[in-house]
């Protein structure tokens, strides 16, 4: 489909599609249109992570496996999702943002088939283990390409749209669950709600496929004629040359090194990166998410009634992350990460509070639903988008890729840790003590996002960078540790 000369057939599709359209307003909508397509990852990681909590008592009946097989059909997907993670950083600075989408896109088709078509318990946890691994390379790629390609401007809302496609996705999995289990009502209605995916998974492909390659990988590859192709076609005519120059610039400076990450200037990026990961997932996010109709159930609300609460709470995960895309950068990272974590550090207080001593019933109940949904609101306007959104603006150019993943197999990781332990911790000091060690653990989440989380608002990536090499920890200048961007900048 290539109409463009080049000389470079791989090229086709990275310089054309637009091509007639010009102007600022033209190349502005073709990076919100590439970036919305490319945020299709975030929807097939919110749909494939959320969708096996109505499938699986369906599977069970299936199949009739034993509780640990039945942990192991669920949590696979999350050490998929590691390793996914683990290669998607290198692959994607090997091969591409845009190729290594695409590849991503087939492993969600393929497995999403196999899922649906599944003989046994066995295909069905390898499936899901590549339907993991899909996920963990979208939860990088996604985020990446997307912040490539946007201008700094409204580099933090296009960056956001990935979380805004996950939670769209937790409530597409809700809703096809319930379509699917109303509409073929029998036990094989798990099949149609895990094989939906190859839906979403073919638009990402078809639409990637006609998308162009991110102009700063193009210049890390050496071609810089196809990356000025390809901001002509998402810049203003303009712009193209500083952007270009200012791409080249911090590209020369660089080592191909995995081990940058650990030079000590590089170390401030690599530490928010991981420490915004943890924190993510130990704050207790997917426990909320993960359990909610069991705890909304066990606090007497009735099964209707714990379904549509459900799926409010899937509604607020929502509509606040579209307020965070909003904001993002209006109010700047660091503000709405603080409001973030210090309102769920309250509403993990009041929830344990409410568990620990009280009987659930009545008004109690009622409060108990909605500190959940106020935590969960403010998870969404803060901490679940921004860490998405930061890891692929903070590492330096040439180790972007193998950053990203870095922290991304740290999320997951520790997603997988939590959900594996929170039943025992319950089961060992209760659920209002597990809540509470989630708040006090959000304590340190928000002294840690205060000291070292920088602000990266309005600023390009090659600032961010320069800024980065200019600060290590405790050699900046009367700054404190970690603060890599000047005391404006955080303002
Ligand atoms: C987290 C997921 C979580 C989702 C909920 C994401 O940012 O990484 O673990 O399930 O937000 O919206």
């Amino acid at each position: 489909m290539g109409d463009t000369d080049t000389g470079d057939d791989d090229q086709d599709p990275e310089v054309s599609l637009f091509q007639v359209i010009q102007g600022e307003a033209a190349s502005k909508r073709f990076v919100y249109i590439s970036a919305s397509l490319a945020a299709l990852n975030g929807l097939l990681f919110g749909f494939d992570t959320g969708v096996i909590s109505g499938a699986i008592p369906l599977i069970d009946n299936t199949f009739g496996f034993s509780t640990f097989i039945k942990e192991v059909v669920v949590s696979i997907v999350l050490a998929g999702a590691a390793f996914g993670a683990a290669i998607g950083g290198t692959l994607a600075d090997r091969w591409g943002r845009r190729r290594v989408t695409l590849f991503g896109a087939v492993i969600f088709f393929v497995s999403s088939l196999g899922m649906a078509f599944s003989p046994g318990v066995r295909w069905l946890i390898g499936f899901r283990l590549l339907v993991g691994f899909g996920i963990g390379i979208a939860s990088i790629v996604g985020p990446l390409y997307i912040s490539e390609i946007a201008p700094p401007d409204i580099r933090g809302s296009l960056g956001t749209l990935q979380q805004l496609a996950i939670t769209l996705g937790i409530l597409l999995a809700y809703l096809v669950n319930y379509v699917f289990a109303s509409l073929i009502q029998g036990p094989e209605a798990w099949r149609w709600m895990l094989g939906f995916g190859i839906l979403p998974a073919a638009i990402l492909g078809l639409g990637m496929a006609r998308l162009p390659e991110s102009p700063r990988w193009l210049v890390k590859a050496d071609r810089d004629e196809d990356a000025r192709d390809v901001l002509t076609q998402i810049r203003s005519e303009s712009s193209v040359d500083d952007e270009l120059d200012e791409i080249k610039g911090i590209e020369e400076v660089q080592t191909r090194d995995l081990s940058t990450l650990l030079e000590s200037w590089a170390r401030p990026a690599l530490i928010v990166g991981v420490g915004l990961a943890i924190f993510q997932q130990i704050t207790g996010i997917n426990t909320v998410l993960y359990y909610a109709p069991t705890i909304l159930g066990s606090i007497g609300l009735g099964t209707l009634t714990a379904i549509l609460a459900t799926v409010g709470i899937g509604i607020v995960n929502v509509v606040l992350t579209i307020v965070a895309v909003w904001q993002v950068d209006r109010l700047g990272r660091r503000p709405l990460l603080l409001i973030s974590v210090g309102g769920m550090t309250v509403m993990l207080g009041v929830m344990g509070a409410i568990f620990h001593f009280t009987a659930l019933s009545g008004t109690v109940a009622w409060i108990a639903v909605a500190s959940l949904g106020l935590y969960v609101a403010f998870f969404a306007v803060g901490l679940g988008p921004i860490f998405w959104l930061m890891i692929a603006e903070i590492y330096p150019l040439q180790v972007r890729g193998v950053g990203e993943g870095t922290a991304s197999v740290a999320n997951w990781a520790a997603n997988l840790l939590v959900t594996l332990t929170f039943l025992s911790l319950v089961h060992t000091i209760g659920r209002g003590f597990t809540f509470w060690l989630y708040g006090v653990v959000s304590v340190f989440a928000f002294i840690f996002i205060y000291k070292f989380v920088p602000e990266t608002k309005g600023r390009s990536l090659e600032e961010i960078e320069a800024d980065l090499r200019g600060t290590a920890f405790g050699d900046s200048e009367g700054g404190e540790a970690g603060e890599w961007t000047s005391e404006e900048d955080i303002r």
